[in-house]
């Protein structure tokens, strides 16, 4: 199987560079090699690879930003993945793409379903969802796993971000209104390579999909969970945080609106594949072990 994989250097695409390549051949590439700003240029590079499988972890995924040039996010979120979702059409070849909870507005507590409608409250998630739909219209043979709050412990991160700002004051408020679930990207690395194998054999199976880690939290939630846990790693770091304090979203203002309720459900994607979501705190716990 010949792959080709977008966005190598992103949280995900660095993940999926391990986990594709007992698949076949993996030819990645990063923002250098296919510059999503120039979609004809990428599908260039799609024409010269005739690869079996694109896989495109390539994305805008700066949410504020986003708000002042939605011209660029547009771009790269949704008009080169339709360019690609073309490419697929032509070769045959899969698609796979991932997307988000920011499709949803975040309303209510259940967790969202692929049935519900989406109603995106942000430019990134406006964008996504565009990007989704041109892939779902082109024809092409395609998985979208949309997925919250992705962690790596290559690069910034939430929770180093909170672990920091615990060695540098004592305390600390952290949004408690918004719930979901952090998942890994060597989760979702692992799951897409899962599922890759599984579409050879029943292609009647792609389609979209919610992939998130099992479990619920809120970034407070999550914040106690992490600064915990490296005070009883016995780390070399020094804790001096003695509160972590909940607060709303409206504490802090920012140029996107996000969602309260981005929890996800997985139960399709878990039923499809035969696969096992772990606990969020399952891979927050090695992530935090890697980098303590
Ligand atoms: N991060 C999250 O919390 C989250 C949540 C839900 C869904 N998702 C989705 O999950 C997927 C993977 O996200 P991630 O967390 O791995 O994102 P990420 O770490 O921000 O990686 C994004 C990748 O896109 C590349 N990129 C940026 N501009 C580009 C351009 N003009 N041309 C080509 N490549 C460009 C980046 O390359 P450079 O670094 O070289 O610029 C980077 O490799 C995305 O589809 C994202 O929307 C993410």
């Amino acid at each position: 199987m010949n792959i080709l994989l977008l966005g190598k250097n992103g949280q995900v695409g660095w993940e999926l560079q391990r986990s594709l390549a007992v698949l076949g051949e993996v030819t990645a590439l990063g923002h250098d090699e296919a510059d999503f700003t120039q979609p004809q240029a990428v599908a260039q590079a799609v024409r010269a690879l005739c690869p079996d499988v694109i896989v495109n972890a390539a994305a805008h995924t700066a949410v504020d930003k986003a708000e002042s040039e939605p011209e660029r996010a547009r771009l790269l979120n949704a008009t080169t993945p339709g360019v690609l979702a073309e490419e697929a059409v032509r070769l045959g070849a899969w698609l796979v793409h991932y997307s988000t909870d920011y499709v949803f507005d975040g309303s209510g507590s259940r967790p969202w379903r692929e049935t519900d409608a989406p109603a995106p409250l942000s430019v990134y998630g406006a964008t996504k969802l565009e990007g989704e739909r041109l892939i779902q219209q082109s024809g092409c043979r395609h998985l979208i796993l949309r997925t919250s709050w992705v962690y790596a412990a290559r690069g910034g991160n939430f929770a180093k971000t909170m672990l920091r700002l615990a060695q540098e004051r004592e305390r600390l408020t952290v949004i408690d209104d918004q719930w979901g679930a952090p998942t890994g990207a060597d989760l979702l690395a692992d799951v897409t390579a899962h599922a890759i194998r599984h579409l050879q054999q029943r292609p009647q199976d792609g389609g979209l999909y919610h992939c998130v880690a099992g479990g619920e939290t809120t970034w407070h939630s999550y914040a106690k969970y992490v600064v915990e846990h490296a005070r009883q790693a016995q780390s070399a770091i020094n804790i001096i945080a003695k509160e972590i304090a909940p607060v709303p979203t409206s504490a802090f203002l920012t140029p996107a609106r996000r969602p309260h309720n981005s929890r996800l459900d997985n139960a399709k994607l878990q039923a499809a594949f035969g696969l096992r979501l772990p606990p969020w705190q399952q891979g927050v716990a090695r992530m935090l072990t890697e980098i303590l």
